[in-house]
């Protein structure tokens, strides 16, 4: 047996989760071990099995066997002791619309027995920090779905705990919202905050998480750091668009595994995702021929693919034309 120290104890440590909804065996022996202060994404998709586990670490539900400690207390004998010390963002907002932002806050203060005072400093100092100042007195049904995320989690907030659960904190929200919610969510982690986090968006894992487990069907398929994942899956590239087609076919047999699309005058190349690699093929590039570059990150579909041989979900409940576009980022156009 060996005895921890508060700061080595881990913030959450799962042994063999299972979890089953009848013959639903959603969580089929799970294991995990989350350090204080890290950040742990759960990444999988629709139906993964993520908020069973969130709801089950958050003593919301309880788990069928296994064992599972939040902060040192075991989910199925402490509940108590362990929803006192956490915050919980769920997946879909926990936001009483028919109030307004500082209302909402001053609820939740009131909920974790802050003295009147106290509570009101507190809404106000979040308020500024979640930059929400202005839309305050309003009623949170008129906020937009990026200020919504912003109260949730501000809400979340208000009892200052130092471990907390965010459902799929950027579903829903457009490039810029999801942007500033990660810049949020890494100031929590240079404030010493553990997180646990789930997300369909290996690109959000890649961000924020120290470590990523990749749930599959009930098992953690994979685990591990994001750029250990990443090295894993094939199918980056970098898409170069030609201003003609004598330019692109020229590059086409001077640059080795190239594929030349005449249709759209461009021309893909395997890419590691090493700054090494692009910078090499860069400057192999002739800029005057090139039109615009692209490169092109793996995304959920090819982690998955990889990891596991298959689609995140069976075809027939994935049709072609709802998958999503991968990820890029524009380098120059
Ligand atoms: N209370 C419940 N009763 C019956 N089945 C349930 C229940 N909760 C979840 N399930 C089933 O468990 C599976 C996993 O659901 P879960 O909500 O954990 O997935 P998820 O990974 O969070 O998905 P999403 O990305 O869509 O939120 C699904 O097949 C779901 O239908
Ligand atoms: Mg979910």
């Amino acid at each position: 047996m060996t005895t921890h120290t508060a700061a080595q104890a881990p913030a959450i440590e799962v042994t063999d989760l299972r979890k089953s909804f009848e013959d639903n065996h959603v969580l089929q022996g799970i294991e995990l071990t989350v350090p204080a202060g890290t950040v742990y994404a759960l990444l999988g998709p629709n139906g993964a099995g993520k908020t069973t586990a969130v709801r089950i670490l958050t003593t919301l539900i309880s788990g069928d066997a296994g064992t599972a400690t939040v902060l040192g207390h075991d989910v199925s004998t402490e509940p108590d002791a362990i929803r006192l010390r956490i915050g919980v963002t769920g997946q879909f907002s926990a936001i009483d619309e028919l109030l307004t932002g500082r209302e909402n806050l001053q609820l939740m203060a009131d909920l974790n027995h802050l003295p009147r005072r106290q509570g009101r400093a507190r809404a106000q100092e979040l308020l500024e920090r979640f930059d929400l100042v202005d839309a305050a007195d309003r009623g949170a049904a008129t906020y937009s779905g990026g200020m919504k995320r912003r109260l949730d989690l501000a809400m979340t907030l208000v009892s200052s705990p130092r471990l907390i659960f965010l459902d799929e904190p950027s579903t829903g929200l457009d490039p810029r919202s999801r942007r500033e919610l990660w810049q949020i969510i890494r100031e929590l982690i240079n404030e010493g905050v553990t997180i646990f986090l789930t997300t369909q968006y290996l690109e959000e894992a890649d961000e924020l998480a120290h470590k990523v487990g990749v749930l599959d069907r009930g098992t953690l398929v994979a685990e591990g750091t994001p750029a250990e994942l990443k090295r894993r899956v094939p199918g980056g590239r970098v898409d170069v668009t030609y201003v003609d087609p004598v330019a692109l076919s020229t590059a086409a047999g001077a640059i080795a595994g190239a594929t030349a699309d005449l249709e759209s005058l461009t021309l893909s190349v395997p890419h590691d995702g090493t700054l090494g690699a692009l910078q090499e093929l860069v400057g192999r590039l002739d800029s005057e021929a090139v039109a615009s570059l692209e490169v092109h990150t793996p995304d959920l579909d090819d982690v998955f693919l990889a990891l596991t041989g298959h689609r995140p979900q069976p075809a027939e409940e994935r049709p072609e034309n709802t998958t999503e576009a991968p990820m890029t980022e524009e380098v120059a156009r």
